[in-house]
């Protein structure tokens, strides 16, 4: 096998990110990975503006690419292909990162790969920790919320998903009812250590229905209820809050994921079952915890990639791209940015959602 070096971009929500991948017959190595995170930047509204990404990642991508080429001590004539997220995500976002990566690719007369973000996610445990096709994939993220059967590249089966808010949402929406900072999810795991998880009993919604997927909205109506009952709030009450929120939520995940391990104990071809997450609520101690010890008494291994892949970052975009030029499977070079582009195009559409056609 040949050398392949990517240069992969990732613009798709609020972290600017270049990263450098290389795979060749000894494996695979992230020559580089830089991420700038814009929270700083939304934090006074409490969640992502997408006018505010789009006009900062005009301001910071070049500046990022040009420190992902020179961590990683290559000129853009060394690289294989230029890979860039180019769905699903905010539409402006996208634009930017799409034009940049083609127009790099462009003029330095390498292929350009689009990449769906989800694919980056999915595919991430094998740039880390070299996992066989197939396996189950928990993405939890600020966007997402969705159980994947992965069987190949470009081969996904969606199983579950959220038919409102994303779990990641839930956790940033809770945060900003209680007064808690953004982002909301290491705000209320910290405010839950000093709570009672049984003092307010929260909705856990789709519960015991044979479908996989999930619902946040209904639990999040809840906790304004409870919250707007008790007048004012004092320390303990918005700590026993937040407990109560992540133990509605880790058990409402345990309950979903258990099943879809004992379905995924019934797919074909599986040398050794594996539950990987993926996503920015992965950091969650309580949720990790519950995982890690689900997986081991259905016998899984539980993997999860270090968090600063787990989270937003290019290295997985570079990876994908690394993997489906490997694959031999030719993409479009000139796609338009996809808002809404889920993994699994020829699933059924999401019951619940409102959305006609809605998967993503
Ligand atoms: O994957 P990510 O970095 O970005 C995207 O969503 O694209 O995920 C961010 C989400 C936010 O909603 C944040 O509140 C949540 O992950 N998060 C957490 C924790 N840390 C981050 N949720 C629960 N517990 C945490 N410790
Ligand atoms: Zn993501």
């Amino acid at each position: 096998m040949t050398s392949i070096t990517i240069l992969g971009i990732e613009t798709s929500c609020d972290e600017t990110a270049a990263a450098v991948v290389k795979h060749d017959d000894d494996g695979s190595q992230i020559l580089s990975n830089v991420v700038f995170s814009q929270i700083d930047e939304h934090a006074a509204f409490g969640g992502v503006v997408p006018e505010l990404a789009a006009r900062a990642h005009i301001t910071k991508l070049d500046k990022i690419v040009e420190a992902a080429m020179a961590d990683a001590d290559i000129g853009f004539s060394e690289l294989t292909a230029v890979a860039a997220t180019t769905g699903p995500g905010l539409i402006g976002s996208l634009i930017v990162g799409a034009m940049t990566g083609r127009a790099i690719a462009r003029a330095s007369d390498k292929p350009f790969v689009p990449i769906n973000h989800l694919e980056g996610h999915a595919l991430t445990a094998r740039l880390t920790n070299n996992i066989a096709f197939p396996y189950l994939l928990l993405l939890v993220s600020g966007g997402h919320t969705q159980i994947i059967c992965v069987r190949g590249v470009g081969d996904y089966e969606r199983w579950g998903s959220t038919i409102d808010d994303a779990l990641g949402e839930a956790f940033d929406k809770t945060a900003k009812l209680l007064g808690l900072p953004y982002p909301g999810g290491p705000s209320v795991e910290e405010a839950a250590q000093d709570g009672k998880e049984n003092r307010f009993h929260l909705p856990r919604p789709l519960n015991g229905e044979e479908r996989l997927d999930f619902s946040f909205s209904g639990l999040k109506s809840a906790l304004r209820k409870t919250a707007t009952e008790l007048d004012v709030l004092n320390d303990q009450d918005i700590a026993d809050l937040c407990a109560s929120f992540q133990h509605a939520v880790t058990e409402t995940l345990r309950e979903r994921v258990g099943r879809a391990l004992q379905r995924f104990s019934k797919v074909e071809n599986v040398e050794e079952p594996v539950l990987v997450v993926a996503g920015g609520v992965a950091a969650n101690q309580a949720i990790r915890k519950m995982l890690t010890e689900l997986c081991k008494l259905e016998g899984f291994t539980f993997v999860a990639p270090p968090l600063h892949l787990c989270t937003d970052n290019a290295a997985m975009i570079a990876w994908a791209a690394a993997e489906r030029l490997q694959a031999g499977i030719a993409t479009d070079e000139d796609p338009e940015p996809r808002p809404r582009w889920p993994l699994d195009e020829q699933s059924a559409p999401l019951v619940g959602s409102g959305k006609r056609g809605a998967k993503a």
